[in-house]
């Protein structure tokens, strides 16, 4: 029997999206013997055992069924306290919204349902996450990109001459996928004061929030900055960050369960309203032994893996200083570092000559209109990252 053909049954908005090209770039790791792999955004630490241990008892305990939409009230106070403790929010439950979503993924996806119609635009920095064009794309939006190159901050000033009438929000990600750039507290302030001026939404996505390691080798969990990044969640005199805000941030990255599918929006309480309501039509409510896994792991410290992390930043900068021109990495747990040009290859053709010597990562071209620099991620054991730098260096260098 012939297959059904189904081209006139898709949409214009399916056709229009193209796979990710991470993805394609891990599914190379089949073909390789003893593959290197610096692609994936997984991190390579276990889940803390104790938010494991909430999770299999919320199971056992038949906390399995649906939760209310917007999370179970612990984790809704839970979040709200840390808001207070971290960021000056108030106490009072009816100051803002609060929506536990299945991955900050799905946050992402409400608060573009929102607020954009066809036609609407919204700005994005370029290089960019590979979830951010399809937002716009999905709604029949334009994404317009805030060029960030050579040092890969989105600042005020870049935005600024990309805001139109029909701009529905600016999206800040800092600490930034993929160039692990974090921007200062005054740079968010002064997007977030562009925003408020040109009445659009800020939405800063911190999905790797604790992921923050300022500039300077074996950073301890004492120093300023270790563990936290400037947030323009931050409270500030005459400004209420959590009515003129969208904040979105994950578990996933922090305690190492990404396939738990688990984040949490916060902000003005219209628009969480909204995002709840069309949450009712889809995702419907978070993993509910999920929620109760990520209850605990906000009384979990996890200065224990952050101080992994920043050893593993100084491996990269170390290795690679010399050999290419590389955005200081002082965030979430990549680096961007630029094809010398000297070698006269794209990042693509780049890329497979580390494939070559069995190195994933991954071009810029998939985050980028460029296709200069190439993703690094260094959520990978020691001993696979220092092999993988090895590599790189000695391509670097034209060895
Ligand atoms: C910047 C950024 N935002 C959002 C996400 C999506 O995360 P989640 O797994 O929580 O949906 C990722 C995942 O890599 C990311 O890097």
């Amino acid at each position: 029997m012939r297959a059904m053909d189904f081209d006139h049954l898709l949409s214009a908005r399916t056709l229009a999206t193209t796979p990710s090209g991470i993805r394609r770039v891990s599914e190379l790791k089949a073909t390789l013997k003893d593959p290197i792999d610096l692609s994936l955004g997984q991190p390579s630490e276990p889940v803390p055992e104790a938010v494991k241990q909430a999770a299999i008892e919320a199971i056992r305990a038949d906390k399995n069924g649906y939760t209310i939409t917007r999370g179970i009230p612990e984790l809704q106070r839970r979040i709200r306290r840390d808001l207070h403790e971290h960021h000056g929010w108030p106490l009072d439950e009816d100051a803002y919204g609060v929506l536990v979503v299945a991955g900050t993924s799905a946050a992402l996806v409400l608060a573009a349902l929102a607020t954009l119609n066809a036609g609407d635009t919204c700005v994005i920095q370029d290089p960019w996450f590979v979830l951010y064009p399809p937002l716009a794309a999905m709604c029949g939006a334009e994404a317009a990109l805030c060029d960030t190159y050579p040092d890969f901050r989105m600042t005020a000033a870049r935005v600024a001459p990309l805001l139109t009438p029909r701009t529905k929000f600016v999206l800040c990600c800092s600490p930034s996928n993929p160039s692990g750039v974090t921007l200062s507290q005054q740079e968010v302030y002064d997007l977030a004061d562009l925003c408020r001026e040109r009445r659009t939404l800020m939405i800063s996505d911190e999905i790797y929030d604790r992921f923050a390691f300022p500039e300077g080798a074996a950073l301890k969990p004492s120093d300023a900055g270790f563990g936290r990044a400037p947030s323009p969640a931050t409270v500030r005199p005459g400004r209420e960050p959590w009515s003129e805000l969208l904040l979105i941030r994950g578990f996933g990255k922090t305690y190492g369960c990404t396939g738990w599918r688990m984040g949490f929006v916060a902000g003005p309480n219209r628009l969480l309203a909204e995002m709840t309501k069309l949450n009712q039509y889809n995702f419907v409510c978070a993993p509910s032994m999920a929620q109760w896994g990520c209850l605990a792991a906000l009384d979990t410290s996890i200065d224990g893996i952050i101080s992994t992390y920043a050893r593993r930043r100084d491996m990269v900068v170390a290795a690679l200083r010399d050999v290419c021109e590389l955005p200081p990495p002082t965030g979430a747990f990549y680096a961007f570092p630029r094809v010398p040009e000297r070698l006269g290859l794209t990042a693509s053709e780049f890329c497979r000559k580390a494939y070559e010597r069995s190195v994933l990562i991954v071009p810029g071209g998939v985050f980028s209109r460029r296709d200069t620099h190439f993703r690094l991620s260094y959520a990978a054991p020691d001993a696979t990252l220092e092999r993988g730098l090895a590599a790189i260096a000695d391509l670097m260098r034209g060895a």
